[in-house]
């Protein structure tokens, strides 16, 4: 348990300077549970040392996986597709549901029998999108419910499962994630179609390592494999879902330039930096490079008057953890802001929209919650208490409201932010920003 935190953040002047930020904690879970089914030693720099990392670590421990934290350098020794050793107890992946869902892929693929569990938030968040595939697939696999725990039987991992052609009902990296992990292990070639461009970071990080997996537009196939796959030597990107935190904030305060360097801006994750733009922030990605297969960039945010917009379709995929943050942006633009297509948002770790909403008003803003969406009519938010509600995005986005509110806005059980982002406060602190 982490000792509670109020965190408090009131309007202070420009926000400016420079920073970096911790690895991807897309890339980090991948890249620790893919090191584990490579064959031999990996070395990760710049891993997410967070909450839901640990999730995975301790879980992959469990497992029979060796690995050793260095400060943000893991190194893991992998075992194999086939390597892991059935866990003494029900794997707890705390918080994690991108643990749960590409675990439940990985064991499928291995054929461990083993038990995924987690907290009472994690407990309620949908699993059969990932266990009805699996089941196509020959996974023998129940939930309780739909939702976790998970039990998958004991299979024998010399027989292949069922290759599929499946079109997911929504655009989830991590159920297409699941399901590719467990296509490795299949009697031939999947076929996986999406609705929406979800991240595509398996595809890369897998294919890197020697996978036979091949994406065009929103379809990718999966050939079973037939060599090891090779061990990671890799620098992780900065988490783009991190560095929103950052520029919203300089957005919000006049004057404000900041400069987030090395943060990963894979096309499948930018729709914040579109939308920032779109409201009129200052916005650019400088000297655009390569690392690691994924696309890195130093991002720049010189504040200026925000305007409403409205954001819908794929854009939505495209920035799904963005929208808490978006959303206190939004209260600070002019006009009324509207969000459509965005039901997925009630599958996170709270009920996005409802919670989002709810707190919000707590502020003072005038917000209209819709079945797949919500309006945000600007300049209405006027400061006070409110509550992360279990919500790691939550408690930092509402955080930042303070920066630009009339009052102070103080944030109650804020400490479930070092789920994602422990050094949230230090790094508004060195941008000039006065967080209690
Ligand atoms: C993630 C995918 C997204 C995202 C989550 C991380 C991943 O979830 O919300 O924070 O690492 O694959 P969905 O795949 O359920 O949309």
């Amino acid at each position: 348990m982490q000792p509670p935190l109020d965190l408090s953040l009131s309007a202070a002047g420009p926000l400016t300077g420079t920073c970096s930020l911790p690895g991807d904690k897309s890339l980090s879970h991948r890249a620790a549970l893919f090191a584990a089914l490579a064959e031999g030693e990996s070395v990760i720099d710049r891993f997410l040392v967070s909450g839901v990392t640990h999730a995975m670590l301790n879980a992959l421990r469990a497992l029979g996986t060796e690995w050793h934290l260095d400060g943000d350098r893991l190194t893991v020794q992998g075992r194999g597709l086939r390597g892991f050793t059935p866990p003494v107890a029900p794997l707890d992946c705390g918080n994690s549901a991108t643990t749960i869902r590409l675990l439940a892929g990985a064991l499928a693929a291995a054929g461990t029998p083993c038990t995924l569990d987690g907290s009472a938030g994690l407990r309620r968040r949908p699993m059969d999108r990932i266990t009805a595939p699996l089941l196509r697939m020959g996974v023998p696999v129940t939930t309780s419910g739909g939702c976790a725990p998970l039990t998958l039987a004991a299979r024998a991992a010399t027989l292949p499962l069922t290759a599929i052609e499946e079109t997911l009902p929504v655009a989830s990296a991590q159920v297409k994630s699941c399901l590719i992990l467990a296509a490795l292990a299949a009697g031939g070639v999947s076929t996986l179609r999406e609705p929406g461009p979800s991240r595509d970071h398996t595809e890369r990080m897998l294919a890197a390592m020697g996978a036979e997996i091949r994406a065009e537009g929103l379809t990718v196939t999966v050939a079973p494999l037939r060599r090891p796959l090779a061990p990671l030597r890799m620098t992780l990107p900065g988490d783009i879902s991190s560095a929103a935190f950052l520029l919203v904030a300089a957005a919000l305060v006049p004057g404000s330039e900041i400069c987030v360097c090395d943060v990963g801006v894979n096309p499948t994750r930018t729709g914040i930096i579109d939308v920032l733009r779109e409201m009129g922030a200052r916005i650019t990605v400088e000297n655009p490079r390569v690392a690691a297969g994924e696309p890195v960039g130093d991002i720049r945010l010189a504040a200026a008057p925000l305007k409403a917009v409205c954001v819908g379709g794929d854009t939505v995929v495209r920035m799904i953890d963005e929208f808490p943050v978006f959303a206190v942006a939004a209260c600070f633009a002019s006009g009324v802001t509207e969000v459509r297509d965005a039901e997925e948002l009630r599958y996170k770790e709270t009920d996005r929209i409802s919670v989002l909403c709810g707190e919000l008003k707590a502020l003072g803003v005038r917000v209209t919650e819709r079945r797949d969406g919500f309006t945000i009519e600007g300049g209405t938010l006027a400061g006070g208490a409110c509550d992360a509600r279990g919500d790691h995005r939550l408690a930092m986005s509402l955080a930042l409201a303070g920066l630009s509110a009339p009052s102070p806005v103080t944030v109650h059980h804020a400490e479930i932010l070092n789920e994602s982002f422990p050094d949230f406060a230090g790094q508004l602190k060195g941008l000039g920003a006065t967080v209690r």
